[in-house]
């Protein structure tokens, strides 16, 4: 939620700042804005409402020169998109100007607090309390740019990104974070700074991942100092970011959803690379080895994660509870987080999160750690703030995914998943040799898979023409397929507007089936394995009140495929691995029929990739 992008250097600072934006806009595109100060020394701030691209537009004919520059996209918080509430915000001498990704918390009583001083606003956000805050601190106290802020950041509840530019020095950004990202990459006399290092990776390769409340004071001509609120200098650990340039970009396809859903057989390749052997025999996640005690001895697992990463949490659960036979609960993270739930040293938490920002699940984290669980994390950005905050985990390695819709990481996170409990079922002896392997041989087998079933890309593009008339869906499943039907639904709703529900299958006669009729499209997840026949009477139950059928079948099937009004052919796999191959033609469905009612694909309203406020 919201983006932050920073440079000092010698080169042209704006240029890099809107190339970082772009990268970053995944992370909320209500409005953006830039700060710079320019050669004459003036500090200069453009915002506009909307994307990045509306800012570019706003700024033509403007003085954008400067070498030293900050940058944002937001997704509103505290007060509607629109121009006065953009970032960066000026102080009320516009002395000052900053960006913030957060909240603050107690910003109604800093802002009492600052009006009773005289001071006035020009917007409705949290953000200019602060940049107000520091302001007020600075010249009431005589102080530098950093002790200000230091002092500032002090009297501040809640979370932030900050970075703060002041117009008579021009050599200088001051960069803070407290529960939300920043990276400063480390150039040959330049330095960056963003919520995470795509931006950064075209320019160096070292990045410094900055902990909480720890602050960069990036000064032109100085090595990066960091130092914390009380300003005891801190000794940040540099590392080594391996971001392929191509992975950033659309690379042909039209949008970034489409490209994800396509990688996703190279992407489950990458996910398996070194943790099955070649042969195809046997599966090792080192750090379920590496903790192997500690897991075992696990009276229960609890997983904790939001939305799509919930899904996958779900099927995990039916995994875990099969293979290794270990209790296992599924919790929303912002509900475990608040609820103070009973949770001891005996249990192992497990947080899935694509970005490892996501502030609910990161909140869940802290909150089981503090009370002795043994956390396990399965995340994709690699340095993100779960995986740091986790004792162990696994990443999925499927690259960074930057359509806000999620799908790679959807089918990463469940591959995780199947690897970590079939490591630990062969630990436990609870699965059978043979089980083990046709299990494993059949995971190695899922790219080959994904790839027949994109073949069906253009027949879904068709199917999917018929249904751009839907104000609902109704999406189905049984066992493993029912987190399938769930995440086919969300993909629809969050990218078309289209209302749909999941639901498992045998639950529509408790009530949903009161909304089928001749309009309602019902997917039905239906392959021949599980509860097949089950499967196929809930079919007949739609059919008998005219309700239109897209039926995900096995190849071959004849007997949905005389009932169903359209079917999607899958190459067959066992139960546990349905997943896998059912999301992906319910992925494509959801995208053509959102492109077919002209949606912002890859940036649906409202909607932010990375959630970083709870
Ligand atoms: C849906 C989607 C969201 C995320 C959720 C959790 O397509 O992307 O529902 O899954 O916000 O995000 P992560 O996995 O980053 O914690």
């Amino acid at each position: 939620m919201c983006g932050i992008v920073g440079y000092i250097g010698k080169k042209d600072a704006y240029p890099i700042l809107i190339k970082g934006l772009k990268r970053l806009e995944y992370r909320g595109y209500d409005s953006a804005g830039v700060a710079l100060i320019s050669k004459d020394q003036q500090l200069n701030v453009y915002k506009a409402k909307g994307k990045v691209s509306e800012l570019e537009e706003f700024v033509a004919q403007k003085d954008i020169s400067g070498n030293i520059g900050i940058a944002h996209t937001r997704w509103a918080t505290h007060g509607e998109p629109c121009q006065a509430n953009a970032h960066p915000h000026y102080s009320s001498t516009e002395s000052l100007a900053l960006i913030h990704n957060g909240i603050i918390e107690n910003y109604a009583v800093l802002k009492e607090k600052l009006q009773a001083k005289g001071y006035t606003f020009r917007s409705s956000t949290d953000t200019e309390v602060l940049v107000q805050l520091i302001e007020y601190i600075k010249v009431t106290q005589d102080l530098d740019l950093l002790t200000a802020v230091q002092l500032a950041l002090g009297e501040v509840i809640g979370a932030y990104a900050i970075a703060v530019l002041e117009k008579n020095n021009p050599n200088e950004i001051i960069a803070a974070r407290k529960s939300s990202p920043l990276v400063v990459g480390i150039g040959e006399d330049e330095f960056f700074l963003a919520s995470d290092a795509t931006p950064i990776v075209e320019y160096t390769d070292k990045v410094v991942y900055l902990e909480d409340e720890e602050i960069a004071v990036i000064k032109r001509n100085e090595d990066l100092k960091v130092v914390d609120l009380n300003n005891v200098v801190m000794n940040p650990e540099i590392s080594t970011v391996a971001l392929n340039l191509g992975q950033l970009e659309k690379g042909g396809y039209p949008h970034f959803m489409l490209k994800e859903i396509f990688e996703q057989p190279d992407c489950i390749h990458d996910c398996m690379r070194g943790r099955i052997n070649v042969e195809g025999t046997n599966v090792v996640l080192s750090a379920v080895i590496d903790y192997k005690e500690k897991l075992l001895k696990a009276n229960r697992f609890i997983i904790v994660a939001c939305g799509t990463s919930w899904h996958a949490a779900l099927i995990g659960k039916h995994l875990i509870e099969s293979f290794c036979r270990i209790p296992v609960e599924v919790e929303y993270a912002s509900e475990f987080r608040y609820r103070d739930p009973v949770i001891s040293e005996d249990d192992v938490v497990i947080a899935i999160s694509q970005s490892g920002e996501t502030a609910d699940t990161l909140a869940a984290v802290e909150l089981a750690k503090s009370k002795g669980a043994f956390i396990y994390g399965i995340c994709n950005a690699i340095g993100s703030s779960i995986p740091r905050a986790t004792h162990t985990g696994s990443y999925i390695h499927v690259g960074p995914e930057i359509g806000v819709a999620s799908t790679k990481a959807f089918t990463g996170q469940v591959t995780v998943l199947t690897m970590l409990a079939l490591t630990l079922a062969k630990e436990k002896n609870s699965i059978s040799q043979e089980e083990f392997l046709n299990v494993v041989h059949e995971l190695n087998q899922i790219p080959e898979k994904m790839k027949k079933i994109l073949e069906n890309n253009d027949k879904i593009a068709q199917l999917s023409k018929i249904f751009t008339y839907a104000h609902n869906f109704i999406y189905l499943g049984r066992g493993y397929s029912y987190p399938v039907a769930l995440e086919g639904a969300l993909k629809l709703k969050e990218i078309s507007y289209i209302h749909a529900e999941g639901y498992p299958a045998a639950e529509m006669k408790h009530g949903p089936i009161a909304l089928i009729d001749a309009e309602m499209p019902v997917v039905v997840v239906a392959t021949q394995n599980g509860m097949y026949e089950k499967l196929i009477s809930n079919i007949q139950e739609i059919k008998a009140r005219k309700g239109k059928v897209i039926a995900i079948v096995t190849e071959g099937d004849e007997v949905v495929k005389n009932i169903a009004d359209y079917c999607i052919e899958l190459p067959e796999t066992i139960e546990c691995l349905d997943p896998l191959v059912a999301t992906v033609p319910l992925q494509l469905l959801a995208y053509h029929i959102a492109v077919c009612k002209g949606m912002d694909v890859d940036q649906p309203r409202n909607l932010a990739k990375s959630v970083t406020v709870e």
